[in-house]
C-alpha cells in the first residue's frame, strides 16, 4: 500500500486528479470507477479544468460510478447520477454510452439487474483505475460494517450513521434513501489499481483502522489490504490516528525516485 500524506483536501484532490489524468494519457480507453461525495468535489472541478485547458480528453474513456440511492429518480438532485452530472460529466466529454451509473429506480429484479451490472464491468475489460471514498465508519461504495468482503453488487441497507451523515444533503423533512444499489468489495478488489481518498478529522478512525487495523468486515475499507495496488491519499487530519507516517513518509520519496509514474 501506498500512503501519501498530503496537506489539505486541495492538495489531496489535486494529487489524485493528476495520478487520473496521467493514467487516462498512458491509456486514453481507460475503464475508470467513479465515486461521489463531498471529497471527490475537488478532484471532477481539477478534472474539468484539465480537459478545458490542457485538453484532456476522455472521449474514449468509459466510466461505471459505484453505487446510487435506491428510491429516487436519476432528476432526482441528491441522486448520485445528477452528482456526476453535475460536477463531471457535464464538463467533459465522455460520451453518454460510455457512462455506467446503478439504477436507483429498480423496484424487482435486484439480483437479475446487479448481475448485469457486474457483467457490463467485465464486459468492459475490467475496472483499470477505482476511485474510493470512505465514511466515517469505514464504508466504501456503500458496503457497510459486516458487509461479506467477497460481496458483488446488489442492493444494500444503509446504516444509522450513514442516512444521518446523507440527511445533510436532503431539504430539511425531506425522505432520505435507507438502501442503496452498490457494488462490492469482492468487485472492487478486482480492479487494477485503486486510488482512496479521505479528508478531515471525522475518517481519521476509519483511515486507521483501514491501513493499520485488521482485515475486518467491520471496518469494509480494510479489505484494501487485500488488494495488489491500492494508493491513500490522506490530509493531515485524515491521517491524524495513524501511528506509521515517518515510514510512509520514507516509502513515498523513494517511489518519487524510483518510479514516478505512480504518482503522476
Ligand atoms: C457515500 C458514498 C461513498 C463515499 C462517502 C463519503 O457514503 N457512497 O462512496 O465515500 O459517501 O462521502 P464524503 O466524501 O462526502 O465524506
Amino acid at each position: 500500500m501506498l500512503v501519501v500524506l498530503e496537506r489539505g483536501k486541495n492538495e489531496v484532490a489535486e494529487q489524485a486528479a493528476r495520478i487520473i489524468a496521467g493514467s487516462i494519457r498512458r491509456n486514453p480507453a481507460i475503464r475508470l470507477g467513479l465515486a461521489t461525495g463531498g471529497t471527490m468535489i475537488g478532484v471532477y472541478h481539477e478534472l474539468a479544468r484539465l480537459h478545458r485547458e490542457e485538453h484532456l480528453d476522455f472521449s474514449r474513456v468509459v466510466t461505471f460510478n459505484l453505487d446510487e440511492y435506491l428510491g429516487i429518480p436519476p432528476s432526482h438532485p441528491q441522486s448520485f447520477r445528477s452528482f456526476m452530472q453535475h460536477h463531471l460529466f457535464a464538463h467533459v466529454n465522455i460520451p453518454r454510452n460510455s457512462i455506467h451509473i446503478p439504477d436507483g429506480t429498480l423496484t424487482r429484479d435486484y439480483d437479475a439487474y446487479c448481475e448485469k451490472y457486474e457483467r457490463a464491468i467485465r464486459d468492459a475489460g475490467g475496472i483499470d483505475l477505482q476511485l474510493l471514498g470512505i465514511g466515517r465508519n469505514g464504508h466504501i461504495g456503500f458496503n457497510e460494517p459486516m458487509s461479506s468482503l467477497g460481496s458483488r453488487t446488489r442492493t444494500k441497507e444503509l446504516s444509522a450513521e450513514t442516512i444521518e451523515d446523507n440527511r445533510k444533503s436532503f431539504a430539511p423533512g425531506e425522505e432520505v434513501p435507507q438502501c442503496a444499489v452498490t457494488v462490492g468489495i469482492g468487485t472492487s478488489l478486482e480492479t487494477r489499481r485503486i486510488l482512496l481518498l479521505a479528508t478531515g478529522q471525522s475518517k481519521a478512525d476509519a483511515i486507521a483502522k483501514s491501513i493499520e487495523g485488521p482485515v475486518s468486515a467491520s471496518v469494509t475499507a480494510s479489505a484494501l489490504q487485500l488488494h495488489r495496488d491500492v494508493t491513500f491519499l490522506l490530509d493531515e487530519e485524515a491521517a491524524s490516528l495513524l501511528t506509521q507516517k515517518p515510514y510512509y513518509r520514507h516509502v513515498l520519496d523513494m517511489t518519487r525516485k524510483l518510479m514516478p509514474e505512480r504518482l503522476s
